[in-house]
Order: structure tokens, then C-alpha cells, then sequence
């Protein structure tokens, strides 16, 4: 397996270009499957998750061609069917659940895996999809779905930790091919949710309410091809705003959106960072002294789950207490232990990372445990005294294109080891 070496105490200055959403491509993807004409997407990112999803697409029977970041999918003949150990491996193939069921009333898909995130149940995807008429029976690791036909309703899905992204997404897509209207309370408001919403109109969908937690969609009888250009990662510019504050440096973001990120540039700001915003882009640098700030991860437009952990990296250099709560994945504090390997000091207590500041890092082995558990231990390799190896770097390639490219055009010395 590959890993990055990093010699750190470079400061990260210039610029760098934010890559498409990972998060929003990967249900626009599935959103293909609801038509049998051509959909082109661009600003499609170069990551191993992305080209999952094309081979689960293909998979079930659809043409999926790949030219720079343009993606072009034709599902103009699809199966039911999916690959059990495709889907099985990638928590967000559950997307394709609803546009199979819209446009053949049946799916068979395997339940996604865990995670070392939490548990992440699927309850909420299928109680929405009920609600619009599907039978569901889970069966030897299968899920068995089919309707008659997909009837609107009304429904809530809430859980226990606020609304659920790819289920909002999955009830959306079953919903556009739906006979009447469907009402969705409590629904995602994440940008991600937005940009498929934009795709699924472009396509013919009817939907009002977007970007809110009340959706409202009227079924159409078909849907057509579309083009689209997914939304720049708010979480990679993220990532890279605060390597830029980390390491003291000075980094110009282009195409970051800072109508997605303010709950993040708010705590960056309140830390100390200057943020300003030129024109298209974002440019990040650390003011003066770093100060300690308390966070709590919220559904959108709350401060997201997925800049927790780099977040913190960014607080074991900050001198004082930052206490960091975690309120939508219980276990999401792997990377915490892997920190301490470089010298942080952090405990934790039940959903909440205790912070003590401004100890010095320095290098050591450590292993990456989830996607941005592993960015969250670059940023602090890239602050660390000596040389910091991270290991398992496959979870990075899911969600980080070039990453590796990215930093050392920054200035960052950082290598990729490949495993011989
Ligand atoms: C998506 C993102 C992920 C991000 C997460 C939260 C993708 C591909 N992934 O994941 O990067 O961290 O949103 O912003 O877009 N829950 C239930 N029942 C369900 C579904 C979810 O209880 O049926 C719970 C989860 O356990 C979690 C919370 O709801 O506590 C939010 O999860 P959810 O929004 O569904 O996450 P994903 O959509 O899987």
C-alpha cells in the first residue's frame, strides 16, 4: 500500500485549483441511471471513489466514457442488479437504490459496509422509500426492493443525529419519476444536495424548495439527458485553508465557494486566520498568534463532520484548549490517537476532543484510518519537525485528487512511496 512521506515546516504559499465535489458527483452520477439518454458531467474529479462509481454504473449495464474531467454516462439498457462486492465496498454506491427503483420499480443492491466512522445505518433511505410504495426486504447482505409503481407522499426524515445526506438524495431521486408529489421534511441542506437537485432539473425534474429542509418534487413521466458541471469540494478547499493557517503560509484557493464554507471561514477567522475573498478565489493565511476555538459538527450549514478531524489538526498547534464535539459519527476520533504519535495532546470524552494546544510535533509513523482522518494527519506532518510517513494513503486517493501534486505545488516536501 502506498504512503506519503513528508518532511515537514515548509509554510504552503501560491495557489491551487479546487477540484469537483466528490460528494455532490457521486449521486449526479447515479442520477444518470433515471434516463436512457446521454448525460455529460464536468469537473469530475480524479479519485478512486469516482471510478467506483463508473464501474458500478457499468456494471448494471450503462456506457461510462471518462475524457480529462468530463465523465459521459448512457444508461440507455440497465439491470436491476447490482455487483454485490462493488457496492458493498463504497458507502455512497446506496445512491443508486433510488433511480433504479424510479425507472424499473425493482433493485437488487447489497447492503453498503461499515465504516470506521459508526455504524451508518440505512434506516431513513428505506423508511422514505416505503413511504413511496416500495416493498423492502433485506436478505443475505441484499437489499430486495420493487413497487408496482412509485406513488408521492409526504414524509419526514429526521434521525437521530438531523437530516441524512445521501438519503435525502436517494428519496429525491426515487421521487422525480413518482407518480404526484412528494413532501420531504427534514431534509439535507448541504450544497452537495443542491447540485444534484440542479442536475435532476436540467434533466426535466420538478423540484421547489432546494437548498431548504422542506423539498417539495412533482413526479414527471420522464426525464431527459443533461450537462452538467458539478460544484468545487468545499471540504478539500477546506483542507487546504487550513494546511495554508497550519504550516503559516500564505495559499490563494481558486473556485472555492465561501457561500458553502462559512461556518468554517467563521472559525478560521475567530482562530486567528485571515481570510479574504478575490473575486472567484479565497486567500488563506494565519494573521498573527493562533487562538483556541471550540466547535461542534452540525448538519450544513453547520460546521461539517468531514473538516472535524483536520480541524483539530489545525488546534493541537494552537497554544490554550479547544474542546471539538462530534454530533453526527460517534467514533469519528481515529485520527485523534494517531495525532498523539506526533506529540498532540488530546482526550477524549464521550463526544467531545479536549484539546490542550501548542505542544511541539514532531515526525513519526502513523496510519491513516478514514478519508479525512487521513488529511487531518498531512496537515500535521506538514507541520511536525522531521519526517512524518503516512500509511494507507488509499483512503486520501479516494476523495483528494492529487493531493500529493497539490502540496508539493505549494511547496510542501512531501513524496509518494509506492509499494513495490
Ligand atoms: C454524507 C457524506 C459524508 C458526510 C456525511 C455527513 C457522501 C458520499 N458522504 O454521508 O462525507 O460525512 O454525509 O455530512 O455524500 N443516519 C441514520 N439513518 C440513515 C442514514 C443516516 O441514522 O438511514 C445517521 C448517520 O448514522 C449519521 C447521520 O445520520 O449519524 C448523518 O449521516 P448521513 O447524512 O446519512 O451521511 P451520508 O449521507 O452517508
Amino acid at each position: 500500500m502506498d504512503s506519503l512521506l513528508i518532511k515537514g515546516g515548509v509554510p504552503l504559499h501560491g495557489d491551487v485549483t479546487i477540484s469537483g465535489a466528490k460528494n455532490a458527483v457521486l449521486p449526479i452520477m447515479a442520477a444518470t441511471l433515471l434516463t436512457a439518454e446521454k448525460c455529460v458531467i464536468r469537473r469530475v474529479p480524479d479519485l478512486s471513489d469516482v471510478k467506483f462509481m463508473g464501474k458500478i454504473l457499468a456494471s448494471l449495464g450503462a456506457e461510462v466514457k471518462a475524457e480529462g474531467d468530463t465523465v459521459t454516462v448512457q444508461a440507455a439498457k440497465i439491470k436491476g442488479v447490482g455487483d454485490y462486492d462493488l457496492i458493498r465496498k463504497m458507502r455512497g454506491s446506496i445512491c443508486i437504490l433510488g433511480p433504479l427503483l424510479a425507472r424499473l420499480h425493482k433493485a437488487k443492491v447489497s447492503l453498503p459496509g461499515g465504516c470506521v466512522i459508526g455504524t451508518r445505518p440505512i434506516d431513513l433511505h428505506l423508511k422514505g422509500l416505503r413511504a413511496l410504495g416500495v416493498g423492502i426486504k433485506v436478505e443475505s447482505g441484499y437489499i430486495l426492493a420493487t413497487a408496482k409503481k412509485l406513488t408521492g407522499a409526504d414524509l419526514f426524515l429526521g434521525g437521530r443525529a438531523g437530516p441524512t445526506v445521501l438519503g435525502t438524495a436517494n428519496i429525491i431521486m426515487a421521487a422525480v419519476l413518482a407518480e404526484g408529489v412528494t413532501l420531504i421534511e427534514s431534509a439535507a441542506c448541504e450544497p452537495e444536495v443542491m447540485d444534484l437537485c440542479n442536475f435532476l432539473t436540467a434533466m426535466g425534474a420538478k423540484i421547489t424548495g432546494v437548498g431548504s429542509p422542506t423539498i417539495t418534487i412533482t413526479g414527471v413521466k420522464e426525464l431527459h439527458g443533461a450537462e452538467h458541471e458539478v460544484i468545487p469540494d468545499r471540504i478539500e478547499a477546506a483542507t487546504y485553508a487550513i494546511a495554508a493557517a497550519a504550516t503559516n503560509g500564505e495559499v490563494t484557493l481558486h473556485g472555492a465557494r465561501a457561500e458553502h464554507m462559512n461556518a468554517v471561514l467563521d472559525k478560521l477567522r475567530e482562530s486567528g486566520v485571515k481570510v479574504e475573498r478575490q473575486g472567484a478565489a479565497l486567500k488563506v493565511r494565519r494573521g498573527g498568534r493562533l487562538k483556541p476555538v471550540d466547535i461542534t459538527t452540525l448538519p450544513y450549514a453547520g460546521f461539517p463532520t468531514d473538516v472535524q478531524a483536520q480541524m483539530m489538526a489545525l488546534m493541537i498547534l494552537t497554544p490554550g484548549i479547544s474542546i471539538i464535539t462530534e454530533r453526527i459519527f460517534e467514533s469519528r476520533f481515529t485520527h485523534a490517537a494517531e495525532l498523539m504519535r506526533l506529540g498532540a495532546d488530546i482526550s477524549i470524552e464521550g463526544p467531545s476532543a479536549i484539546v490542550k494546544g501548542g505542544k511541539p510535533l514532531s515526525g513519526a509513523p502513523v496510519m491513516a484510518s478514514d478519508l479525512r482522518a487521513s488529511a487531518a494527519l498531512v496537515i500535521a506532518g506538514l507541520c511536525a519537525k522531521g519526517a512524518t510517513q503516512v500509511n494507507r494513503i488509499y483512503h486520501l486517493d479516494r476523495g483528494y485528487e492529487k493531493m500529493d501534486d497539490k502540496l508539493k505545488a505549494l511547496g510542501a516536501r512531501i513524496e509518494r512511496v509506492e509499494e513495490t
